[in-house]
């Protein structure tokens, strides 16, 4: 393997860990570093400019080894991993601060009575979000040896036991329903106890990291002292994104409520919807994707969960995809060909649900004079928008409406590969349109800041490779797929994705609500098939006969 090789990391933040993949030897077989024009060796992340800067001064040191003809290969290896090591820090970091700092600005528009209420047992009060996710990182901080004062442990000020989610490896657990009732920390204890545990993970990883540089005398100390912790402090940050995103939900259910129309969430930022310049007419329906063998899962070399691990071969059918998701208007289709009154549509339990629940519509909508479909939603009292992809609707709704059409939902597999594959470079891509990150010009994501999803037809050059758009972005889309681990499965952290693998169906490609740094085509989120509080919509398959 050449030196360039370890341009073509998934970033920063891996090179630490793909030094031990270079021997010195490697190092040796160096003829010079020419521009990076495209990845070798790994198949997914293209490769970085400041990476290549870096790399520039790593040359300019061989060259100096290279006069000296006993090649001190060991010290220049070193130096390498010292160098790639710090930058690697410095990002996770820098990362780290703008994740805690994104969570603020979003609490940030809520009136201090607001912060702490619940509107529903399935959701949470956005200041327990925030004392939350930073009890988390606490817990992160104690597995990796890190001591915290006794007064910030529970022993006084508030009790921690209210911030534990779902493990059961770390004690009490109030339950989710209960959380509205104590409004404990405080809004204000929260905010100090964000800052304390802030200073805290800054403080613990600066240290961490500069006791391992100092010992970093090769590649495999480099490793062995900070991988777990690297992971660790990534899930910590990928953990309250996901947080961000359920702070939206729950900040949508909560102010819907309120029968002033200006009594909403006001954002930050607020940016326009797309034009109509802006949107692709499409013309066709649905795509044809052939079969064969598949692998499904993750395969590149920067973050992803376990459960998106390893990745391996399945056997598909040759299928057809919708191009778009389902929209408002296809499904008001539906609702007035009596969808929601013919169980013949229904899978047993969505039946029952229907009757018990009158479900007549997706949820917040509502049905005003002259057979017009309203809903209040973050850009206020509007019409329903017929080109609008379909929304907080459940996956019984979906699959009703996908039986209803004459067609299916598609499997995970299959939804992966309309998303990832590439035909052309025989390989799969990061995102439906390559491997760079997402922009707002190719899917609707939370920095996109338009709190709705866009119409369908919006982002023409997000598609996919067989010409699927808005698979990333926009609305989660629900797939017939039970949530289950993948063959081979080895969990990295305890009770996180690991023991949810009952009574769930996975959902794909995130939605407006959406970190850009969350989402990928082979992110699995998975929910009950009840539940419409996500913002969740669906596009159908149908086989080929
Ligand atoms: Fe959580």
């Amino acid at each position: 393997m050449p030196i360039n090789a370890i341009q073509a990391c998934g970033g920063c933040r891996a090179w630490p860990n793909r030094l031990t993949r270079l021997e010195t030897r490697d190092l040796r077989s160096h003829n010079g570093l020419s521009r990076p024009s495209g990845v070798r060796g790994f198949k997914s992340h293209p490769p970085h400019f400041h990476h290549y800067l870096l790399l520039n001064r790593i040359c300019r040191q061989l060259d100096a080894y290279k006069r000296d003809t006993a090649y001190k290969y060991q010290n220049l290896f070193s130096f390498v991993s010292k160098l790639l090591y710090q930058e690697s820090a410095d990002q996770l970091l820098s990362e780290f601060t703008q994740v805690r700092k994104k969570t603020i600005q979003l609490f940030k528009p809520l009136r201090i009575e607001d912060a702490v209420m619940q509107s529903d047992s399935f959701g949470s009060p956005p200041n327990w979000h925030l004392a939350h996710v930073t009890w988390f990182f606490q817990k992160i901080l104690e597995k990796h040896g890190a001591t915290l004062e006794p007064e910030r442990n529970g022993s006084s000020g508030f009790n921690l036991e209210y911030l534990n989610s779902y493990y059961q490896q770390f004690g009490k657990i109030l339950p989710k329903q209960e959380r509205g009732k104590f409004p404990r920390p405080t809004v204000k204890q929260t905010l100090d106890y964000r800052s304390f545990i802030d200073k805290k993970v800054t403080k613990f990883l600066k240290e961490r990291w500069s006791t391992t540089t100092a010992t970093i005398t090769s590649s495999k100390n480099a490793n062995a002292m900070t991988h777990e912790l690297q992971y660790d402090i990534m899930l910590g940050m990928q953990h309250e994104m996901q947080h961000q995103e359920l702070m939206v939900y729950d900040f949508q259910h909560f102010f819907e409520r309120f029968p002033d129309p200006f009594d909403n969430y006001e954002p930050l930022i607020m940016n326009e919807l797309p034009g109509e310049s802006q949107i692709q007419r499409i013309s066709s329906k649905m795509v044809d994707v052939p079969g064969g063998i598949f692998e499904v899962g993750y395969n590149g070399n920067a973050f992803c969960y376990d459960n998106e691990l390893p990745e391996h071969k399945v056997y598909l059918q040759p299928f057809k995809m919708d191009v778009v998701p389902v929209t408002n208007g296809e499904y008001m289709k539906f609702i007035e060909e009596g969808g929601y009154e013919d169980y013949r549509y229904w899978l047993a339990d969505g039946w029952e649900l229907v009757k018990e629940q009158q479900w007549k519509a997706p949820l917040y909508w509502v049905k005003e004079e002259g057979n017009v479909w309203k809903k209040k939603d973050f850009r206020g009292l509007r019409r329903i928008d017929p080109d609008e992809p379909v929304i907080n609707v459940s996956y019984y709704e979906a699959d009703a409406y996908a039986r209803w059409a004459g067609k299916r939902l598609p499997t995970e597999s299959e939804w992966e590969k309309a998303a990832s594959w590439n035909d052309e470079l025989q390989r799969k891509t990061l995102y439906p349109w390559g491997d760079h990150k997402p922009t707002p010009k190719h899917a609707n994501l939370l920095e996109s800041y338009l709190w709705a999803p866009s119409k369908v037809g919006a982002y023409p050059e997000g598609k996919s490779y067989y010409g699927c758009h808005q698979m990333i972005g926009d609305v989660w889309e629900w797939t017939s797929s039970e949530y289950v681990l993948y063959p081979g499965f080895r969990s990295k952290f305890s009770e996180y994705t690991d023991k949810w693998t009952i009574n769930q169906k996975v959902l794909r490609g995130g939605c407006f609500a959406t970190p850009i740094a969350q989402i990928r085509n082979t992110y699995r989120n998975y929910f009950k098939p009840h539940e419409r509080i996500l913002f969740a919509g669906f596009r159908c398959a149908r086989d080929i006969v």
